[in-house]
C-alpha cells in the first residue's frame, strides 16, 4: 500500500487516540505518537503493537513544553498532518482544576498550530471537539446540525473546547498555509475487536458505559442512573453513542480531506466558499480551510436503554437505581451526522449491540478490583 504521510497523534496513547492510530495505519497512513501519560500507560502501546503488528513511533512529551514539542517536529520534518487528542476531559474536574485544563487543552494547541505552521511539512489539523459545545440544545434543534447555535458551557472544560475552535478558526484566517477539520464528538463507547486496547478510566468511571461495566463486573456495587424526571419517554437523559471504532474511522476521512484540499489560500478564496448563516467563523469558513462535522450515529439512547441493551447484548445483569440528576447534565442531545455523511463519506455503521459487547469483552481483560 502506498504511504500516506506522517500523522503526528497527540494524545495517541489516549482512548479515542489509540483507537485513531490503528485506524490511520490500516488505511495507509505512517504515524508518530505523543503522549505524557496523564491519563493513560505506557502498556497501551504494547496493546497497539499486537494489532498492528509493530511499534509505532512515539515519544513521551508533554505538549504544553514548547521546548520538548519542538524536538519531535525536529525529529520528524516530514510530518502533512497532526490529530490533536491530547486534552484532559473531565467535566467536574475541569470545576476544580481550571488552571490544569486551560494549561493541557489551550497551551498544547497553541503550541501545536505554532509548530505545524513552523516546522512541519504540511499544516492540516484535525482537532477533538465535542457537542459540549452545544450545550442543551432546544427541541428544533434535534437532531442537531452543526449549525446549530453554540451555548458558552458552565464547565472549564467545554469552555476549553470551544476556545480551541475559536482559536484555530481564527488561526485558518491568520496563516494561509493552514488547513483544519474539527470533529465533534458525541458519546464515544466501545473496544477495539480484539480487547487489546479500550477505556482506562482513571480511579471510579464518570462515563456511563464504563461505571456499567465495572458493575457488571463486580468491581461496584451498582450503578447509578442519575434523574428518571427528565423531559424524556422514560425519564432518563438522552445521549448519542458511537462506537470508538466508527469514530476513529471518520478521522482517516477527516485527514483524507485536508490532505485532498488545495492548500493555497487563493485558490480556495476562487471557490467562493459563502459562510452558513450565523455562523461563528464566518471568515474561517469562507477560506476554505475551516470544517467542522458532527460525529455520531444520529440516533438518541437513553441512559435506561443503553442499560437494557447491556444486559441484553451480554446476557450479564448487574444492579442499578435511580438516583438524583448529575448537576451540569443536558436532558437530551443526538447528531444529525448527514454533513460527514455527505462530505466525508462516513457513517456510524456498528450495530449498538456489537459495540456493547466490545466494551465487556475490553472489561473482561482489565483487573477484577
Ligand atoms: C459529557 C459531554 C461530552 C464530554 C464528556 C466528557 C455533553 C452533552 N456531553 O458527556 O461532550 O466529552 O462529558 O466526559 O455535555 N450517567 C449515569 N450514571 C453514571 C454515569 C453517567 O446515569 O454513573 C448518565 C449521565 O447522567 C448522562 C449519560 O449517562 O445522561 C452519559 O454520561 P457520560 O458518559 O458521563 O457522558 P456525558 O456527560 O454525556
Amino acid at each position: 500500500m502506498k504511504n500516506k504521510g506522517l500523522i503526528l497523534i497527540t494524545g495517541a496513547t489516549g482512548y479515542i487516540g489509540s483507537h485513531t492510530v490503528i485506524e490511520l495505519i490500516n488505511a495507509g497512513y505512517d504515524v508518530v505518537g505523543v503522549d505524557n501519560f496523564y491519563n493513560s500507560t505506557a502498556k497501551v502501546l504494547d496493546g497497539i503493537k499486537k494489532i498492528v503488528g509493530f511499534n509505532i513511533k512515539f515519544e513521551e512529551v508533554d505538549c504544553s513544553d514548547y521546548k520538548a514539542f519542538e524536538k519531535v517536529f525536529v525529529k520528524y520534518p516530514n510530518i502533512v498532518g497532526a490529530i490533536h487528542f491530547a486534552a484532559c476531559k473531565a467535566v467536574g474536574e475541569s470545576i476544580e482544576k481550571p488552571l490544569l485544563y486551560y494549561r493541557n487543552n489551550i497551551v498544547s494547541l497553541l503550541n501545536l498550530i505554532d509548530l505545524m505552521n513552523k516546522k512541519a511539512k504540511q499544516a492540516n489539523i484535525v482537532f477533538s471537539s465535542s457537542c459540549t459545545v452545544y450545550g442543551q440544545p432546544s427541541k428544533k434543534y434535534l437532531p442537531i446540525p452543526e449549525t446549530a447555535p453554540l451555548v458558552k458551557s458552565p464547565s472549564p472544560y467545554g469552555k476549553s473546547k470551544q476556545m480551541a475552535e475559536d482559536i484555530l478558526s481564527d488561526s485558518v484566517v491568520a496563516f494561509p498555509e493552514l488547513k483544519v477539520c474539527a470533529l465533534r464528538y458525541f458519546n464515544p463507547i466501545g473496544a477495539h475487536p480484539t480487547a487489546y486496547i479500550g477505556e482506562l478510566p482513571n480511579g471510579v468511571p464518570m462515563n456511563l458505559v464504563p461505571f456499567i461495566t465495572q458493575t457488571a463486573a463486580g468491581i461496584r456495587d451498582h450503578l447509578n442512573v442519575f434523574g428518571d424526571d427528565y423531559n424524556t419517554p422514560d425519564g432518563s437523559c438522552i445521549r448519542d453513542y458511537i462506537y470508538v471504532v466508527d469514530l476513529a474511522k471518520a478521522h482517516v476521512k477527516a485527514l483524507d480531506k485536508l490532505l485532498g484540499e488545495e492548500p493555497e489560500a487563493k485558490k480556495a478564496a476562487a471557490k467562493k466558499i459563502v459562510a452558513a448563516k450565523n455562523s461563528p467563523y464566518p471568515a474561517a469558513e469562507a477560506s476554505g480551510r475551516w470544517f467542522v462535522y458532527n460525529l455520531g450515529t444520529g440516533k438518541g439512547l437513553s441512559v435506561l436503554q443503553l442499560v437494557k441493551g447491556f444486559i441484553k447484548a451480554t446476557g450479564v445483569k448487574f444492579n442499578y437505581v435511580i438516583a438524583p440528576r448529575r448537576k451540569g447534565d443536558v436532558e437530551q442531545v443526538w447528531a444529525d451526522p448527514s454533513k460527514a455523511k455527505k462530505e466525508l463519506g462516513w457513517k456510524a455503521a456498528t450495530p449498538i449491540a456489537e459495540v456493547l459487547k466490545s466494551a465487556w469483552k475490553w472489561q473482561q481483560t482489565l483487573p477484577k478490583k
